[in-house]
């Protein structure tokens, strides 16, 4: 069972190398590892090696925490993310969040691969998420731990609008074409029928995905400021339907890497 003090072991591991004391995580989305490598001083921490820490599973998921400098602030990196899809609890699917937030984590990076139904998005696009809708259960179902977040916790500012302004900047500054909208969070692991995708476009929703809501509750409950980034992997387009694959959505989300690295060290070099 996961406890404060199941948490506070898993912190009091992290800390035992060197008493490290990060200011941002990132959670590093399927196919974007690689955003770690660019770290200094980097130390990898597999999550095997970590006290009560879940094992990832899904191809394109490394399972490692890194942790190292960049922009000269201290980051944590999430080389890889736990799914509900994949059976674990939602408390497990957000257990790392907890551990950052035991570790001080003010900031809170989050980005995914996503598929588009805004018309208006192609493939390999970044879009800021601007606020979330959830059909998955609610990570914070179950007695409330008041050491880590009060019972009725609001979720209504949590992707924060300094740090959207910021990244808007960057990407001008950039020339990156970034774009904004809506992400719905979906258990998956099916993608969506051609119904669904169409219901979630009229409905205002511009990106699908099947991670970042329950991690982004939970922050909210811990206190955290977050930027959610998903990088369009498949665009639904229902007059030229394509069957999504998890291969595709790899293959693609690889190309967006460099845009992804080039916004991320903007937003760490003004925060
Ligand atoms: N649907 C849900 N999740 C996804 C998709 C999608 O089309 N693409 C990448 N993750």
């Amino acid at each position: 069972m996961i406890t404060y003090e199941t948490i506070l072991e898993s912190k009091n591991y992290i800390d035992s190398f060197g008493g490290f004391k990060p200011q941002i995580g990132i959670i590093l989305g399927s196919g974007l590892s690689s955003f770690a490598d660019s770290l200094n001083d980097k130390l990898v921490i597999p999550y095997k090696d970590i006290p009560n820490f879940p094992i990832s599973t899904v191809k394109g998921h490394k399972g490692n925490l890194v942790l190292g400098t960049l922009e000269g602030k201290n980051i944590i990196c999430m080389q890889g993310r736990f799914h509900f899809y994949e059976g674990y609890s939602m408390q497990e699917v957000t257990f790392p969040i907890r551990v950052m937030q035991l570790l001080g984590i003010k900031i809170l990076i989050i980005t995914n691969a996503a598929g588009g139904v805004n018309k208006s998005f192609s493939t390999g696009d970044i879009m800021i998420i601007t606020d979330h809708i959830s059909r998955m259960p609610n990570p914070l179902i179950g007695p409330n731990d008041e050491r880590l977040g009060t019972r009725f916790p609001s979720t209504s500012e949590v992707y924060d609008k300094e740090l959207i302004n910021i990244v808007k900047a960057v990407a001008k500054k950039e020339n990156i074409d970034i774009k904004q909208g809506v992400y719905v969070g979906n258990t998956g692991p099916s993608f969506e029928t051609n119904a669904e995708y169409i219901m979630f476009r009229n409905l205002g929703i511009s990106a699908v995905g099947m991670s970042t809501v329950p991690e982004v509750i939970v922050a909210a409950h811990g206190g955290m400021k977050v930027l959610g980034l998903s990088v369009i992997s498949n665009v639904f387009d229902e007059n030229a339907i394509e069957e999504p694959s998890h291969q595709e959505v790899l293959d693609n989300v690889e190309r967006a890497n460099s845009n992804l690295l080039r916004l991320i060290e903007g937003v760490l070099q003004q925060i």
